[in-house]
C-alpha cells in the first residue's frame, strides 16, 4: 500500500481536487489549467450556531458529504473516474479528523483507480488559485497570503519552491477579524460581516499603525486587536455613543493598508513585475481594490484568485496538484493527516 503510483506523465492531465481541511467538504476537477468544475458542500450554518468550528461537527459533516461532492464534481466535469490522471488531497494543515476523511477518500480512489495520489498543504493550494485566474502566470513574483492561520509576504522562485520574505510575529490577519467580529458581536465567520458593517462606517477611530517603518515584511495584530477591544469596553464602560461601523471601518484600513504597503515594498525590493494573492481575507472588497490601486501605480500585474477561490476550494487544491504532478512530487498511500505544517 505504501508505493507511490508512478504514470506515462500528460501535459494536461485532468486532477480531481479534494479539500477537508476545516468546515468546507470540496472537490473539483481540472484538465490542465482549465476548471471543468467546482463543488462545494458546507457545514458553516450548523457551525455558526456553536460561534466557530466545532471539530467533531466538521468531521461527521465531511463523512456525511464527501461522497456526494466528488460524485457532483466528476459527473459536472462530463468526465468519467477513469479519465482521471491523478488525485490531490489536502493533508494538513486543519483538523485531524476532517482531514482524515479526504485524505483516506482520495487514497481509496488512487489505490482503485491506479493513478497517483498527491498530497497538498492547504496554504499551497491557497498560493496556487492564482495560477487558475492566469493560464500564463509564471514565477517569479510575489504573493500577498491571507489566511485565518497566516499572513505573509512570499517570494515566488518556481511554480513548487518559495521564500518566506516576512510573516505575521503573532496572530493572522483573518484570526484578527474574527476576533474583531465577536467584540462587535457579529455572527461567524467574522470576516466577511467586518467587511459589510465596515462598509457603512467611517475611519474615525484612532488605532495603533502596526510596524509601519520598522518590522521588515514582518507583521504583528494582537496589538491592534486589544486595541480595539479596549476601545469598545472603554466606551461601554462610560456609556459613551460610539459606532460600530467606524470601529469595523478603522479596524479593516488598520489591519489591511499595511498589507498593501508591504507587498509593494516586497516587489519593489525583488524587482518581480507579478504579485499574486491568496487566502481567505483575500476575499475582502476593499483588499481587492487596494492591491488593484497599488499595482497600477506601480506597473505590476496583479493575479487575483477569484472570491470564491480565496476562501477554502477544492480547486485550489487541484491546482496545486497540477504544479505538483509536473513537478514529479507524487506522494506514497502512506501519507498521513498533519495538523501543523511550518510555512516553508
Ligand atoms: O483561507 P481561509 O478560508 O481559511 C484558512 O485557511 O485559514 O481563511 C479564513 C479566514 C477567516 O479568518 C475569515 O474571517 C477570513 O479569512 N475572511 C475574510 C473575508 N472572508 C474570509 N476576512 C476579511 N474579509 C473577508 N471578506
Ligand atoms: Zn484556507
Amino acid at each position: 500500500m505504501s508505493d507511490i503510483v508512478l504514470c506515462k506523465r500528460e501535459k494536461e492531465p485532468i486532477i480531481l481536487g479534494i479539500e477537508s481541511s476545516c468546515d468546507e467538504t470540496a472537490a473539483a476537477v481540472i484538465r490542465g489549467r482549465k476548471l471543468l468544475s467546482d463543488e462545494i458542500i458546507s457545514s458553516a450554518p450548523t457551525q455558526a450556531l456553536y460561534g466557530g468550528v466545532v471539530p467533531e461537527i466538521a468531521s461527521r459533516a465531511h463523512t456525511d458529504a464527501i461522497d456526494e461532492v466528488v460524485d457532483r464534481a466528476i459527473s459536472h466535469a462530463g468526465i468519467k473516474k477513469e479519465d482521471l490522471g491523478a488525485v490531490a488531497v489536502t493533508y494538513g494543515a486543519g483538523l485531524l479528523g476532517a482531514l482524515l476523511v479526504g485524505l483516506s477518500f482520495a487514497k481509496g480512489l488512487a489505490y482503485g483507480l491506479e493513478i497517483p495520489l498527491i498530497g497538498v498543504d492547504h496554504i499551497r493550494g491557497h498560493l496556487a488559485a492564482a495560477y487558475l485566474e492566469d493560464e500564463d502566470l509564471k514565477p517569479p513574483f510575489v504573493t500577498l497570503l491571507a489566511s485565518g492561520g497566516h499572513t505573509a509576504i512570499l517570494f515566488a522562485k518556481t511554480e513548487t519552491e518559495f521564500e518566506v520574505l516576512g510573516s505575521t510575529l503573532d496572530d493572522a490577519a483573518g484570526e484578527a477579524f474574527d476576533k474583531v467580529a465577536r467584540v462587535l458581536s457579529l455572527p461567524y465567520p467574522g470576516g466577511p460581516q467586518v467587511e459589510a458593517l465596515a462598509r457603512e462606517g467611517k475611519p474615525t477611530v484612532p488605532l495603533p499603525v502596526m510596524l509601519k517603518g520598522e518590522g521588515g515584511y514582518h507583521f504583528s495584530y494582537s496589538g491592534l486587536k486589544t486595541a480595539v477591544i479596549n476601545y469598545v469596553h472603554n466606551k461601554e464602560q462610560k456609556r459613551e455613543e460610539w459606532s460600530r461601523a467606524d470601529v469595523a471601518c478603522s479596524f479593516q484600513h488598520a489591519a489591511l493598508d499595511i498589507l498593501v504597503k508591504k507587498t509593494a515594498e516586497a516587489a519593489r525590493e525583488t524587482g518581480v513585475g507579478t504579485v499574486t494573492a491568496g487566502g481567505g481575507v483575500i476575499a475582502n472588497g476593499y483588499l481587492r481594490e487596494a492591491l488593484t490601486e497599488m499595482c497600477a501605480r506601480e506597473g505590476l500585474k496583479l493575479v487575483l484568485p477569484a472570491k470564491k477561490h480565496c476562501t477554502d476550494n477544492a480547486a485550489m487544491i487541484a491546482s496545486e496538484g497540477l504544479l505538483r504532478y509536473r513537478a514529479g512530487l507524487f506522494s506514497p498511500l502512506s501519507l498521513n493527516a498533519e495538523a501543523y505544517i511550518p510555512l516553508s
